[in-house]
This record gives C-alpha cells, structure tokens and sequence, in this order.
C-alpha cells in the first residue's frame, strides 16, 4: 500500500467512527509510524509502506478509534511552535492556552519582570514557551504530581532550558521560596459534575482536570496564598473555563482589593485568561 492509499484508509476508518478531523489525525498517525514531516509525506506520497508498519498504523487506529488522544499515541504535542514530549501523566496542552503564553510575555516586556511562577506546570508547555521566548528569565516550575514533574525535565532538557526554569515539587504556592514579578496559572478548573468517564478527556489525570465542586478549588487557594508570593507591581494570570470570570473576579477582588482585573477571551470568544495586575 502507497502512503496516499493508507492517508485515504486511514481517513475513512476515523471518521467512520465519528473522529473529529479525521484527515488530520490520520496524518498525525502515519507520519509518527513513518517518522517523517509533513513536507516529506507529501512530497513522496506514491511511496510504498512496508507491511510491518501498516499492522503498526492498524494498531494506532484501533487505539484513536477506542478514544485514546493522538498525543497520548505519538507522546507528542505542539504548543507555541514547539514540539512537548506527553504521557498519560501529564494533561495535554491545549491551543487556547497560548493566550496565556502571550499575555505573560507583553507583560514581562511592558513590565520588565524577570521572575515567574508556572503553577500546575504539567508537561512545561507554559514555562518552557515562556523561558524560550523571553530572554534573562527565571521561572520556578511547580506541580504537585512527581511524575508530571519528570515529563517537564525532559521537555526542559529538549529544549535547552533547564537553566532558566527551576522545577519544584509542591501544593500550589507551599514551595515557593522567593516572591515572584508574575504568578501564571493554568490549574484544574473542569467542575467535578463534568468530570469525563468516557472520551478522550477520560484518557487525561483527574489531578489535571478536577477542580472540585465550581471548578475553583485550585485558583481560591492560589488567590488566597498569591497575596504573600508576588512582589508589589507583580502580576497574576490564570486560565479560566466557561462561566467562572464572575466568580473569579470576586475572589481576586476580596484578595486584591487595589488591583486591576482584565478579562482576556480566546479565538471562540470564550472568556479564557484573568489578569490581575498589582499597582
Ligand atoms: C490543567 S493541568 C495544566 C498543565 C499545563 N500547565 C498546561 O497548561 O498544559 C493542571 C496541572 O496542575 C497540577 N496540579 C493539580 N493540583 C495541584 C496543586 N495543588 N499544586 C500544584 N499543582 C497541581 C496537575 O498535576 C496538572 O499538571
């Protein structure tokens, strides 16, 4: 079988099976058993496959088909132009999170902010973006699961960073030791009623989805512990879900009285990235 053969096949089984972008997706899977880029898969798309790596592809499938996320497949997701290796240890990253990435460096740029705290850090997808695009930073990297901690050494070690972020094992703020210009945040916030036990989010840590009964179990305490973390024209960013500004907003207003509060939406106009900025 060519690869334009297996592209089409691939294509048909997922969305036979009510896949979303099944093009995409078959492409991702038959570029990772290939090994190659997406240039390089168009470019030789009368290439023949050997038969160990279309039973390798079939297995794939047979996976994506049962619900297992393409990152979770390949080990690989990009974020912010940059390639994260994942397992099913850390969440994946999602693209709306590059809101956060972007509001954190115009700040670090308006502001000249040299340190940040990346609390919940997961694979590293926030700090290392941040670290890679922001020149003479310090970023501490906080996650309370160790194993989620050894996926962002290896992305840091990937992408040559190590000696700009610091990782950190702890509860939310508990291990900081030093104030910090910018506390950023993407914590569980999915509310406990909407916890998946079917689907591709049911593949991802409860520990990186659950929020408890709102959502904001994690963001009320990191409000509450930020007070005494952020030096006095610091900043803090945190990624929010559907319908929780209100009530964010109020809990950074009772914490932070004199801050300003901005709200940031995403591409789908969906309320994503909270900003409070101490002045
Ligand atoms: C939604 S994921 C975000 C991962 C990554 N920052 C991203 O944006 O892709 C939340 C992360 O918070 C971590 N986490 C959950 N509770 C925590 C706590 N109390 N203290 C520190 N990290 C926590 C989870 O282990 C998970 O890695």
């Amino acid at each position: 079988m060519n690869r334009r053969k297996a592209l089409a096949e691939v294509r048909k089984i997922l969305a036979e099976n009510q896949i979303e972008d099944a093009t995409l997706e078959g492409e991702i899977l038959l570029r990772h058993i290939l090994g190659i880029n997406r240039s390089q898969l168009y470019t030789d798309l009368d290439n023949d496959i050997k038969p160990a790596d279309v039973k390798h592809l079939l297995k794939l499938i047979e996976k994506r088909t049962k619900g297992e996320p393409s990152a979770y497949i390949t080990g690989h997701k990009e974020f912010y132009g940059l390639d994260f290796i994942v397992n099913q240890r850390v969440l994946i990253p999602r693209p709306e999170t590059e809101l956060l990435v972007e509001q954190a460096i115009s700040l670090c740029q308006e502001y000249r902010y040299s340190t940040i705290a990346d609390i919940g850090t997961g694979c590293g997808a926030i700090a290392i973006s941040l670290a890679v695009s922001i020149p003479n930073i310090k970023i501490s990297a906080i996650d309370i699961s160790n194993d989620a901690l050894k996926v962002t050494k290896q992305n840091c070690e990937k992408h040559g960073v190590l000696d700009k972020v610091t990782l950190l094992h702890g509860n939310l703020l508990q291990s900081l030791p030093e104030l910090v210009d910018i506390i950023v945040a993407n914590l569980p916030y999915v509310r406990e009623k909407d916890m998946p036990d079917k689907g591709p989010l049911s593949f991802e840590p409860s520990l990186a989805l659950n929020g408890g009964e709102k959502g904001l179990d994690k963001i009320k305490t990191l409000c509450h512990q930020a007070v005494n973390k952020l030096n006095k024209k610091g900043s803090l960013l945190l990624e929010i879900g559907q319908r929780q500004s209100g009530d964010v907003m109020a809990i950074l207003r009772e914490h932070f009285p004199s801050g300003l509060v901005e709200v940031k939406k995403d591409l789908a106009g969906i309320e994503r990235v909270i900003i409070l900025r101490l002045t």
